[in-house]
């Protein structure tokens, strides 16, 4: 049994957990910063930082405690998102993760918060779920859609990714929040997108399907053209006189249009590459995961066509500590002593996955 306690703090979530084998979830604690941000409109790098380091022991001493860690001889290793991500965010969990490396000589792991969002799918809350079957089957077709990238990977074992394809400029979450400010309906923007449009109608307001055709960029996706087609239809509605800001029923009508147009393209493309790659199962993860246009279009598609489909529960798509605990543990297993980093640990704010 290897137990090991993950740190994560790319972003705006101080989080930290204690994973089992890289699947048994002993604690997950995430202290959010959203209320501290929301009047930024969005995360405010030095903010976060600052609030990190206030928070960051707070959060590992109740990790270690619901997950009845008394001592860190009790744990196997410490695991801590090293990249991508803001750089004086992740400094604070790395040198955390150092710290306690240093007094407790427990093996530290770094991970690399997208490959944590990957090892989301690898959690298992419930042993008889059916899901546990399809765990060690590959290929697997894994989708990644949070504020920072949208990225489509195939994946041919543990910690082996083939990347297939990902967004040309901007990422979806990113598309939701810069639309959601557009449209008056505040920050984060793919919840309050996702509240708007159960309100509204998708067909009032057709918007386009950027990049659906196949060819060079079957595997590609693009939202930066959606949010212009968003802005020029404020602008237009605004030289008629509808101020989209002040007008309800308008910002609603087109946040389902927008959700409708971006799921729409997601799922076509994942199922498309799920098919054409003979996947064994599709995986969806990242803070977009989390959206439930998303989630039911993707089950009705894999559904047709027979495709085991995994989308982590709500708590496990947006940021926290256990996919890195779970990553980390999957990594260990594949690299062994490669897996390890010593004391002079880097953050990296671009580190890429493949
Ligand atoms: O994975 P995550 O928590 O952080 C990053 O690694 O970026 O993803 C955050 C992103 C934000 O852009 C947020 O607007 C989006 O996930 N998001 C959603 C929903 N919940 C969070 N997007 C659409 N629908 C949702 N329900
Ligand atoms: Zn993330």
């Amino acid at each position: 049994m290897t137990r090991i306690l993950a740190i994560e703090t790319s972003c705006d979530e101080t989080a930290a957990g204690v994973v089992e084998d890289g699947r048994r979830l002993l604690s997950n604690v995430v202290a959010s910063q959203i209320d501290l941000h929301r009047r930024f409109g969005g995360v405010f790098p030095e903010v976060a930082s600052r609030q990190h380091v206030l928070a960051i022991h707070n959060v590992v001493r109740q990790a270690l405690d619901e997950a009845g860690v008394a001592r860190l001889d009790q744990l196997d290793g410490l695991a801590v998102t090293h990249g991508p991500g803001l750089a004086g965010s992740l400094l604070v969990g790395v040198n955390t993760a150092k710290g306690m490396a240093f007094t407790s000589g427990l093996p530290l792991l770094p991970v690399n918060h997208l490959e944590g969002h990957v090892y989301s799918n690898w959690i298992v809350l419930d042993e008889t779920d059916p899901a546990v079957a399809h765990l060690e089957e590959f290929p697997v077709v894994v989708l990644i859609v949070s504020g920072g990238h949208t990225e489509l990977l195939l994946m041919t074992g543990h910690c082996r990714y083939q990347r297939l394809g990902g967004t040309l400029d901007d990422a979806a979450g990113e598309a939701f929040d810069k639309v959601a400010r557009l449209l008056g309906l505040g920050y984060p923007g793919g919840p309050a997108i996702q509240q708007a449009a159960e309100r509204g109608d998708p067909s009032r307001y057709p918007l386009p399907r950027p990049l659906m055709q196949a060819g060079e960029h079957r595997y590609d996706f693009s939202f930066s053209g959606l949010k212009t087609a968003v802005l020029n239809l404020t602008k237009k509605l605004a030289q008629e006189g509808i101020q989209v800001q002040e007008d309800p029923q308008v910002a609603a009508d087109i946040a389902a249009s927008f959700q409708a147009a971006v799921v729409e393209v997601l799922v076509a493309k994942t199922v498309d590459a799920a098919q054409a790659f003979q996947a064994r199962r599709v995986c969806i993860c990242g803070g977009v995961s989390a959206n439930a246009q998303l989630r039911q279009m993707a089950q009705e598609r894999c559904q047709a066509l027979g495709l085991p489909l995994h989308i982590p529960p709500l708590f496990l798509c947006t940021d926290n500590a256990a996919m890195i605990a779970a990553a980390a543990f999957h990594r260990w297993q594949v690299m062994g002593e490669q897996a390890l980093a010593d004391l002079s640990l880097d953050v990296h704010a671009n580190l890429p996955l493949t």
